[in-house]
């Protein structure tokens, strides 16, 4: 029997705008969301039964049983056999974490599309690579086209912050849409509509974790600085490769305990 491998980038909410509430208390949003290099890895070895290990740097606490959405999303896919779910990215981070591993078997496994949304309202969003503009709760997407890769320091400060709790926080739940997307504006432009664009989570994610200021504040540097989802993850856009590497080192040197990763995203060139 093969074992197949998977991949499951680091998801980004470039922008994170709450629109309004539905009766069943889920939020509004509209996202423009795209994916990282960097990711959690899955092997795939079939078998008679279902079972998930997990391994890598931010194993400790995840569960391996039904609890884990992975466990859940290879049970869609009416899989069964051993999969492997190697931890690189941060949980309850703001960067897709359970979400992209979710969806990563979605897709590995062949399950069907309907499936995601159940899992959370992440999944959709995260069966595709490219960038997309996520409304609804997270079920409206549509792909966007011409969209630049980004150069990127993503920190953590090691504190983990409830959605739910995010939510609650918000002080308005009203607020206006994100703004056309300058498809054919050049780089400066782009940085430019994303300065003007928000994460309406963040004053909310500040008030349940404060340590999140301090990573902003040292993202100063950066073209563009960011939380991530419901956080604690921030990004720092910066202008290419070199200087996003650079900074990181930087930042790790003066905060060894934070977690620190540069990374590039996945931009499209075309329709
Ligand atoms: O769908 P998921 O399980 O990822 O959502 C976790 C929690 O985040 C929900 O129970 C809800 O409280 C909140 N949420 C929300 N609106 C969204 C997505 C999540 O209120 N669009």
């Amino acid at each position: 029997m093969t074992t197949a491998e998977g991949f499951a980038p680091a998801k980004l909410n470039l922008t994170l705008h709450v629109t309004g509430q539905r009766a069943d208390g889920y939020h509004l949003l509209d996202s423009l969301v795209v994916f990282a290099d960097i990711g959690d890895r899955l092997t795939y070895q079939p078998g008679p039964e279902l079972a998930l290990t997990v391994g890598g740097p931010f194993a400790e606490g995840v569960p391996t049983d039904q609890r884990n959405l992975v466990w859940r999303a290879a049970e869609a896919c009416g899989w069964t056999g051993h999969i492997h779910l190697d931890k690189s990215l941060p949980h309850g981070a703001g960067i897709g974490g359970g979400s992209s591993d979710a969806a990563a078997v979605l897709r590995d496994l062949g399950g069907p599309r309907e499936a995601a949304l159940p899992l959370g309202a992440d999944v959709p969003v995260c069966l595709s690579p490219y960038p997309q503009r996520m409304m609804g709760i997270g079920e409206h997407l549509s792909a966007v086209s011409r969209f630049p890769a980004w150069d990127m320091v993503l920190i953590n400060p090691g504190v983990q912050v409830p959605t739910p709790q995010v939510f609650q926080a918000l002080d308005t739940k009203h607020n206006p849409a994100v703004s056309e997307i300058p498809v054919t504006g050049t780089r400066a432009d782009m940085v430019a509509w994303l300065s003007r664009q928000r994460n309406d989570l963040q004053a909310a994610a500040l008030c349940c974790a404060p340590q999140i200021q301090p990573v902003l504040d040292t993202l100063r540097g950066a073209e563009l600085a960011r939380m991530s989802g419901s956080g604690a993850t921030c990004f720092g856009i910066y202008p290419d490769a070199a200087e996003a590497r650079r900074a990181a080192q930087h930042i790790s040197q003066a905060h060894p305990e934070w977690w620190v990763q540069p990374c590039r995203t996945r931009g499209r060139t075309s329709d």
